[in-house]
């Protein structure tokens, strides 16, 4: 179990970029290997999660060159993939094991899907229901909620589907078996997440029709190889964000980031709690909006959190929960439930985290409030095996008194493989 101890820095400042995005990256592996003709990624994201992605299909039968700049997938085709020999093991990723589930449910063949300890406990139920309305076959541990999943290919047709969570793996697990289903599928959701998959289809030359929170798409629909330029992750970005906001004197500028308007919660929060985060030279690439963020050391004060925005920044809520604790005053969050069910508990592993650091936090059934502090205390972290929890813990070091160690930070591979050579190059000490 390798821990990193992080000692707090006197400033932060550098120019940096972050790696791909991962959304992205697993869906431009799965859309590449059933499309037409060759489809070519730049910025392709090469983090453990994506990596079992990419194994996943090759195990299907798709061949795919890396010659560590660009991925080429030649795609095999709708109907192209073939019988994986063996279990595909989706490791820690959740979008791995739920959007290949919802793709290989329409296949003539049977598959198997696993992953490791952490998504072995995760809930599936949530695609295997909806799709078992389509006609799919699919088996699994705990009544058919958790992996390794059997599933047996079969005959899909079309559904309207009102989904209880607003997932884009739910989405996109539905949209993917759509695309094998007799007639049209459409999904509704009580708020939108992110919409990777409707842009991605579309820029493979699908056709998607998106109205609020509802998406349909149509079945047996072929799609065309193309180029992708996977964009940085906002995600990843956002631990640098959160740094430079909370380092006295801090600036740094985070070059080439995805600023799609379904990921950016994060600006959004972190900009009403007074930090000074800039968008710069805006554009637009592969269909997804890009900017460079130029971000300061700024005074934080705590707000409410929930409803729409809680999707738009499910992902980092960890590293908020750090801003937030250095904030003055409270910080609330509500509408959060489903963090309890991401790689870890993050609602328990922050709460537990900060409490080491000395901060008061109040633990709620789907957020938590936490009671901002001049200085965080040094402290022993864990990471419960959640890349994004050790992360957060390392950034929350660089604001602490004394030094901050953090257990087993192995797991930020699976997003974020050079984070802490980067993260160390910008702390200034
Ligand atoms: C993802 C969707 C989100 C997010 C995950 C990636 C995706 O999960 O937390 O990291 O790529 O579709 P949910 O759909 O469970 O919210």
């Amino acid at each position: 179990m390798n821990s990193y101890i992080v000692q707090p820095a006197k400033t932060l400042r550098g120019e940096i970029s972050v790696p791909g995005d991962k959304s992205i990256s697993h869906r431009s592996i799965m859309l590449g290997s059933i499309a037409r003709g060759e489809t070519t990624v730049r910025g392709f994201l090469r983090g453990e999660d994506n990596i079992s992605t990419l194994n996943a299909f090759r195990a299907m039968g798709v061949r795919v060159e890396d010659d560590g700049e660009i991925l080429r997938i030649r795609g095999a085709g709708l109907h192209g993939l073939s019988e994986p020999a063996d279990v595909i093991d989706c490791g820690n990723s959740g979008t791995s094991i739920r959007l290949i589930t919802g793709l290989l449910a329409g296949q003539g063949f049977f598959s198997v899907l696993t992953g490791d300890q952490y998504l072995r406990k995760r809930p599936m139920g949530r695609v295997i229901e909806p799709l078992g309305r389509m006609g799919a076959t699919i088996f699994g541990r705990a009544g058919g909620d958790k992996a390794p999943l059997a599933i047996v290919g079969s005959e899909l047709a079309g559904i309207s589907y009102v989904s209880k969570v607003a997932s884009a793996q739910v989405k996109s697990a539905l949209m993917l078996a759509g695309l094998y289903a007799d007639g049209a599928t459409t999904v509704t959701e009580p708020h939108l997440s992110r919409d990777h998959s409707e842009r991605m289809f579309r820029h493979f030359g699908a056709d998607v029709e998106a109205a609020g929170t509802t998406v349909t798409v149509r079945g047996g629909q072929e799609l065309d190889g193309r180029d992708i330029v996977v964009p940085g992750d906002i995600s990843s970005a956002a631990f640098f964000i959160v740094a430079a906001l909370i380092v006295p004197g801090a600036e740094l500028l985070i070059r080439g980031v995805g600023v799609n308007p379904t990921r950016t919660g994060i600006i959004d929060i972190l900009t009403a709690m007074g930090g000074a985060i800039e968008l710069l030279d805006r554009r637009e690439v592969s269909g997804e909006p890009v900017a460079d963020l130029l971000v300061r050391a700024s005074r934080l004060k705590g707000v409410e959190i929930g409803g729409d925005v809680v999707p738009r920044a499910i992902d980092e809520f960890p590293v908020i929960c750090v801003a937030a604790a250095l904030a003055e005053g409270k910080t609330v969050l509500r509408d959060a439930r489903e963090l309890r069910v991401k790689e870890t508990d993050r609602i328990a592993a922050m709460a537990d985290n900060l409490r080491r650091a000395g901060v008061q936090v109040v633990e709620t059934e789907d957020g938590m409030e936490i009671s901002g502090t001049e200085k965080l205390q040094g402290c022993m972290a864990e990471s419960f095996g959640d890349h994004r929890i050790a992360m957060s813990m390392l950034v929350a070091g660089l604001a602490a008194r004394d030094s901050v160690t953090v257990s087993d930070i192995a797991c930020i591979a699976t997003s974020f493989p050079t984070f802490v050579p980067l993260f160390e190059q910008v702390a200034e000490r």
